[in-house]
């Protein structure tokens, strides 16, 4: 492995969910933002909301930063040049989901090397509806995800990633045997146990339905963890479609009126 500046502040970063009360100075916030708005775009269809009031906000995080899918912006330039966007919503919304999500990362790993902390927070998509409101953004602008930022108040290690031959297939996609699948789980279960994450967090999925709870916090770890999520939660599609609708996207080929 090679080791540089760069490297190392990729490969120490973590989630941060304990701040202290210091708020950043605007030239390092400046400095998290430009980083983010140079990564790579496809359109730079990406927006971010910033928010100081770090009382309200989750984690107590003096800054959050809302990652917005923007079209807006691309509609009004279009206008500009006499042009209307005639690409789907879909697809549209995919090369968004790009772009804002390559300036997010960028800003987590600008945070890192300014000696901040981060935590990504996923669930904004589900009250787009209520945050489109509140910031009174325009239609075909959505919230794709937040960035708690701030100074750490917590030092947790590096959390555990799957092994590289779970992730790196050469030419070909790799059918996994049993054994394979099962060595990946227990690097992810072993090492989240060794750091006794959900332990500390008090942090277990409570189970829906009919199925008994076996676990503590001796056998319960990241691959229960996310099974659970993804075994029991959103099922169906229309909660976020309505988040969508409510934001001005439409993923029919029917054409709305106002296009
Ligand atoms: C898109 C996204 C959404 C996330 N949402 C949340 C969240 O709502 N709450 C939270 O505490 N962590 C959230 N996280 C942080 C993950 O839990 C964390 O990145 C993962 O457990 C790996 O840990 P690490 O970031 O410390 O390496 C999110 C991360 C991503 C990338």
């Amino acid at each position: 492995m090679q080791d540089n500046p760069i490297l190392e502040a990729m490969l120490r970063r973590k989630s941060i969910r304990k701040y202290t009360s210091q708020i950043p100075p605007d030239d390092i916030i400046t400095s998290v933002v430009r980083a983010g708005q140079q990564a790579a775009f496809a359109s730079q269809l990406g927006s971010i909301m910033l928010s100081r009031d770090g009382k309200k906000h989750p984690l107590g995080a003096p800054l959050l930063f809302t990652i917005l899918v923007d079209l807006h912006k691309m509609e009004l330039i279009m206008a500009q040049r006499n042009w209307k966007m005639v690409t789907n919503d879909l697809s549209m919304l995919l090369f968004g989901i790009q772009d804002a999500s390559l300036m997010a990362e960028n800003m987590v790993i600008a945070a890192e090397s300014l000696g901040m902390g981060s935590c990504f927070l996923g669930m904004i998509p589900y009250a787009a509806a209520h945050f489109a409101r509140k910031h009174k953004l325009p239609r075909h602008v959505f919230p794709l995800v937040q960035l708690a930022m701030g100074y750490p108040d917590e030092a947790p290690p590096p959390r555990p990633r799957y092994p590289m031959d779970f992730v790196l297939f050469e030419d070909e996609y790799p059918e996994f045997n049993e054994q394979t699948v099962k060595e990946a789980m227990k690097v992810m279960d072993d090492g989240y146990m060794a750091q006794s994450y959900y332990r500390d967090a008090n942090l277990m999925i409570p189970l829906e339905g009919d199925r008994e709870e076996t676990y503590s916090f001796d056998t319960y770890g990241w691959t229960e963890h996310i099974s659970r999520k993804w075994g029991q939660w959103n099922s169906s599609v229309e909660e976020l479609l309505e988040q969508f609708a409510e934001c001005g996207f439409s993923f029919t080929d029917e054409k709305e009126q106002s296009k």
